[in-house]
């Protein structure tokens, strides 16, 4: 174990779902806590969440504010960096400006103004892998590139074999899988994650990029319909409508309790076996998007069939599950499992006084930006679906 890390922290992006549970993980530890947060209207509809405790410093402003981040890296001995711009939505640029720029930044103020930061750790996504790994009968483990937009235009949502095009089978993505980047996010997150482990090599000041699987649980914004399928599902099913499903619901996403994501943060903080790599932080499982939403909407008590349309997203991963065996060499073990998570997800989504549905309001704005696409010959659909059996 390295030198031992100070206790003051700066949570970017703690009001947000992954952030808010570092900032409550950090309190119950005896740490002093300051939280910097724009409060994104898109993920914060009615202002400052009332989860965001007292106890905690509270900044409300942008990464991007030279000033206002300088200000709050102040006295700083951990920079736990969530804030970001996610998921799949229709800007372009501010993906580059939000992530690249506002990381880039936060560098160059710990470096040139000589702070006394002593271990940067950055939120990384899955998404920095292209297919992630998978398995060839003839050909072992191989690193297939993103799928081709013709190839999703015809209707074949399959992984191929880079080498003899024959079929796949999805295996667990270990952090030394070739990093890619197909959808400006998924660029903005390769080029956040180089940014900081360079920085840290060059500076000596540790860092740890932790690439998280696809995160959920109480607190993840209801608001949003542009991110988390699992909150996008239970608004769409809450209104009595069908949820949209992309491709053919058959791809694989590995799900994680937002607590485990805390708790890694805080493993990062006090260990030195991650300091200068990323690291997978995941539960290790996959499951269908289909048999999620089978889940969510018998837990509902809504048995609405989903809607399924040939529609896709160009740059999506089909099926993605974490090797976290780094993680778990370091004393990381994913406690919630699905079935667990989602029970106390609901819980929360039933106590919430705003559940809308959003997601017919972006579906226009997706198509027309060419986010989501169709399958050649697949009928035109209905925008917004009504409901066929409300239980
Ligand atoms: N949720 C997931 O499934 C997932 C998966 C992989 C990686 N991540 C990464 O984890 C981090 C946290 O994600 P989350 O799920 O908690 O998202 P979130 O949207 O709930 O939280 C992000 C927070 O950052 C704030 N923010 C956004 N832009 C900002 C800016 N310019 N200046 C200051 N604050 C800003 C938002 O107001 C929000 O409170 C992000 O870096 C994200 O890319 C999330
Ligand atoms: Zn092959």
């Amino acid at each position: 174990m390295g030198e031992r890390v100070g206790r003051r922290a700066l949570v970017t992006g703690g009001a947000g779902l992954i952030g808010s549970h570092i900032v409550d993980r950090l309190l119950q530890d005896g740490w002093r806590v300051r939280v910097l947060d724009r409060l994104e209207p898109q993920t914060h509809r009615h202002g400052r969440p009332a989860w965001v405790p007292d106890a905690a410093e509270f900044v409300e402003g942008d990464i991007r504010d030279r000033a206002l981040v300088l200000a709050a890296l102040r006295d700083i001995d951990v920079v736990f960096h969530q804030a970001a711009y996610g998921g799949f939505m229709p800007e372009i640029a501010k993906y580059a400006d939000v992530n690249v720029v506002g990381t880039a930044l936060l560098l160059e103020l710990i470096r040139d103004e000589r702070l006394p930061v002593r271990k940067v750790i950055v939120a990384s996504s899955q998404v920095v892998y292209a297919e992630g790994a998978v398995a060839c009968p003839v050909h072992g483990t191989v690193y297939p590139p993103v799928r081709p937009v013709a190839q999703l235009r015809a209707g074949d949502f399959t992984v191929h074999c880079p080498r003899c095009r024959g079929r796949t089978v999805s295996v667990p993505t270990g952090e030394d899988a070739p990093l890619c980047g197909a959808t400006p996010y998924a660029i903005s997150k390769v080029a956040q994650e180089r940014l900081v482990l360079s920085w840290a090599e060059q500076t000596g000041i540790p860092a740890v990029a932790l690439r998280y699987s696809c995160t959920y649980g109480p607190r993840q914004s209801l608001f949003n319909p542009y991110t988390g399928v699992i909150a996008i599902f239970c608004t769409r099913l809450l209104n009595g409508r069908p949820a949209v499903i992309y491709e053919d619901g058959a791809q694989t996403r590995d799900f994680c309790f937002v607590e485990d994501i805390a708790e890694a943060n805080l493993l990062a903080a006090t260990t030195s076996a991650w300091d200068g790599v990323p690291v997978n932080v995941g539960s290790g499982t996959a499951t269908a998007i289909h048999d999620l939403y089978e889940a969510l909407a018998g837990a509902l008590g809504r048995r609405i069939p989903p809607v399924l349309r040939g529609e896709f997203r160009p740059g999506e991963i089909r099926h993605l599950t974490a090797d976290i065996s780094r993680a778990r060499a370091a004393g990381f073990t994913p406690r919630t499992g699905l079935p667990a998570g989602l029970e106390r997800y609901l819980a929360w989504v039933r106590r919430q006084a705003d559940v809308r549905d959003y997601f017919a309001a972006a579906e226009a704005i997706l198509g027309a930006k060419g986010i989501v696409h169709r399958v050649a010959g697949a009928g035109p659909g209905r925008a917004d679906p009504v409901s066929t059996g409300d239980a």
